[in-house]
């Protein structure tokens, strides 16, 4: 970060000034970030309704595109050191064939109008699965009240990629319903306190030079972002490169370790390694091969890449640790938005193919 009494960097001082801020981002999305700690906060009392016992499955899937999905990545990363029944993301229409008696199925969309995950609960129906809507309302709600299923009613208002409490914390009630263990409070409590810190460390009020995603967005600069994280975290590197793209509208790759080194590095030979920048999701809790990989990985494309960044997890519970990088490439990929003088919040194009698809 910059020393004292260094020259101002102009594209520092753009992202502290509020006018920058308001023009580029009318809707306010930095408010909303913000106030993601609040979010999560109200989501852990949103129940299914109605709220009925669940028996124990054999198996959970949830289903859902893009930030509606990134709730069951986040489940079956911090609960999959407990869970004996595998919890999978399902990113698709139908449902994956293992699906049937004794799974559990939660279909989850924030707008509810999202034709694979209507898709799905229409699959799950159809298969005699136990199945649960995630969703502001749309055309899942109306599923969901129509078949008298149980229905988690989000807050509107949101674009999904906004709304992950919402969309991840009532998750945690309903897998305690089935029985199954789930983060325990003080993780929870734990969690919240580490992403209320953050707010405020990596809000639009501190300074570019204290402001870690600030600082990670200016390093960035205009190079491809390539966001690797480990075993734990590789979902995280995923939700980063998506983040970049719907808020900064750039492409991004994502990857994680130890697979990335069975494939990946050695793409880092190719002469657009310099135009690339790889982030280091690096977990305080990473198993010690994860972390000489990640020295690795660095002193093998550290002279070929256009630059390579560490940001590091907070907290000490699996579910901190998750939360705080994901909020932290959150805020980042805000500030490559102002960086590159987009708007974060609008995707014309996402929602357009998404109408021409609803038909
Ligand atoms: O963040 C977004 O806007 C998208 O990734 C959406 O989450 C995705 O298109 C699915 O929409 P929904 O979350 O409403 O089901």
């Amino acid at each position: 970060m910059s020393e004292p009494g260094a020259a101002v960097d102009p594209r520092a001082a753009a992202l502290d000034d509020p006018a920058v801020r308001s023009r580029l981002d009318p809707q306010g999305m930095a408010g909303v970030l913000s106030r993601f700690p609040a979010q999560c906060r109200e989501a852990q009392a949103l129940r299914p309704v109605p709220d009925v016992p669940l028996g124990p499955p054999r198996l959970v899937v949830v289903a859902g595109m893009g930030g509606s999905a990134v709730g069951g990545d986040l489940l079956s990363a911090c609960a999959g050191d407990r869970l004996r029944v595998p919890v999978l993301t399902h990113r698709g229409y139908g449902l994956p064939a293992a699906a049937g008696p004794g799974t559990l199925v939660i279909a989850a969309s924030y707008s509810g109008d999202t034709v694979e995950a209507v898709s799905a609960f229409e699959a799950a129906l159809a298969a005699g699965t136990v199945v649960l809507a995630v969703t502001q309302g749309g055309r899942l709600g109306a599923l969901a009240a129509r078949h008298q299923a149980p229905l988690v009613r989000l807050p509107g208002g949101l674009p999904p990629r906004l709304a992950l409490g919402y969309l991840f914390f009532p998750l945690l009630g309903i897998l305690a319903s089935a029985g199954l263990p789930t983060p325990p409070p003080t993780e929870v409590a734990e969690a919240l306190e580490v992403v209320e810190a953050l707010a405020v460390e990596l809000g639009p009020a501190a300074p570019a030079g204290k402001n870690e995603a600030k600082h990670l967005a200016l390093e960035i600069g205009d190079r491809t972002p390539v966001a690797y994280g480990g075993q734990l975290t590789g979902a995280v590197a995923y939700r980063w490169k998506t983040d970049i793209e719907e808020n900064a509208k750039r492409l991004a790759v994502a990857g994680a370790l130890p697979e990335m080194n069975h494939n990946e590095i050695e793409a880092w030979r190719a002469p657009e390694a310099g135009r690339l920048h790889a982030i280091l999701l690096r977990d305080r809790g990473e198993h010690p091969d994860i972390g000489r990989r990640f020295d690795l990985l660095r002193a093998v494309i550290g002279p070929v890449a256009g630059g390579v960044s560490e940001a590091w997890s907070r907290g000490e519970g699996r579910l901190a640790r998750l939360l705080s990088l994901v909020y932290l490439g959150q805020w980042t990929s805000y500030y490559l938005a102002l960086g590159r003088g987009v708007d974060p919040w609008a995707v014309p194009v996402l929602e357009e193919v998404k109408r021409r698809l609803r038909g």
